[in-house]
């Protein structure tokens, strides 16, 4: 399918078919996709919860009202949790998978991409918002995620509404210097979901209003 064609039909799942199940391997398939998600100086200051099961019940108390049916239906429920702060442990595993992918020829070039790489985190930590800016590399892999699932005809719901200490406090997160950023669940509509775009057809602001050229 064609991208546009995809972003046109692809919609926020507000009814889920709990008969139907998200098969595991395609599952991983998505969270392959997001792995590939780019971010902000390659820092990647995220990891992935992907809760089904017993581990996804026991969520639920973390889980706004309004969004509990939705959770309850779906198949996978992934918590994104971003880093908190500077951990150099993360820095070192980033910089090892650049070396393993044959990125860092030389011990110069190591070196000089362990001090970029530094000094970026650095002056978020310095600007006191590491955290901010972690979430918004958090929201980049949500984006993968949600059109990831609809490449491959899984429908997904993004979720704010939810209580993230609860989640945090639930995960035990703060352990690993991680806090949550989103929930988004994944399984497969209800035949009759009224936020279907055949149903209720998709809603954006024009190019026009959205997109100013500068020639
Ligand atoms: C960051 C974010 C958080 C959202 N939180 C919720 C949520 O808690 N519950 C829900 O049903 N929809 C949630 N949505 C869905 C939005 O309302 C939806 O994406 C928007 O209205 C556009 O509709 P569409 O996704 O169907 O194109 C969220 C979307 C985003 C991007």
């Amino acid at each position: 399918m064609d991208l546009l064609e995809l972003l046109q039909t692809r919609y926020t799942t507000k009814h889920y078919d709990a008969s139907k199940k998200v098969d595991e391997a395609l599952m991983d398939k998505i969270m392959e996709c997001v792995r590939l998600t780019p971010t902000s100086t390659n820092h990647q200051p995220y990891h992935f919860f992907v809760l089904s099961g017993e581990a996804k019940d026991a969520l639920r108390p973390g889980i706004k009202d309004f969004n509990m049916s939705r959770y309850d239906d779906s198949t996978y429920a992934v918590v994104i949790a971003n880093l908190k702060s500077l951990s150099e442990s993360h820095l070192e595993a980033v910089l090892e998978a650049d070396e393993k992918a044959g990125r860092l020829p030389t011990a110069e070039l190591k070196e000089a991409q362990a001090k970029s790489r530094m000094f970026f985190a650095n002056l978020h930590m310095e600007n006191g918002d590491f955290n901010e800016w972690a979430c918004k590399q958090a929201y980049m892999a949500m984006t993968t995620m949600v059109y990831a699932a609809a490449a491959y005809g899984v429908d997904s719901t993004m979720m704010e509404g939810i209580d993230y200490g609860k989640v945090d406090e639930i995960l035990e997160l703060s352990k690993k210097n991680l806090t949550t950023s989103c929930v988004v669940t994944f399984g497969y509509r209800a035949e009759n979901d009224s936020n279907q775009v055949n149903i209720r057809p998709k809603s954006r602001l024009t190019i026009e209003q959205l997109v100013t050229k500068l020639k």
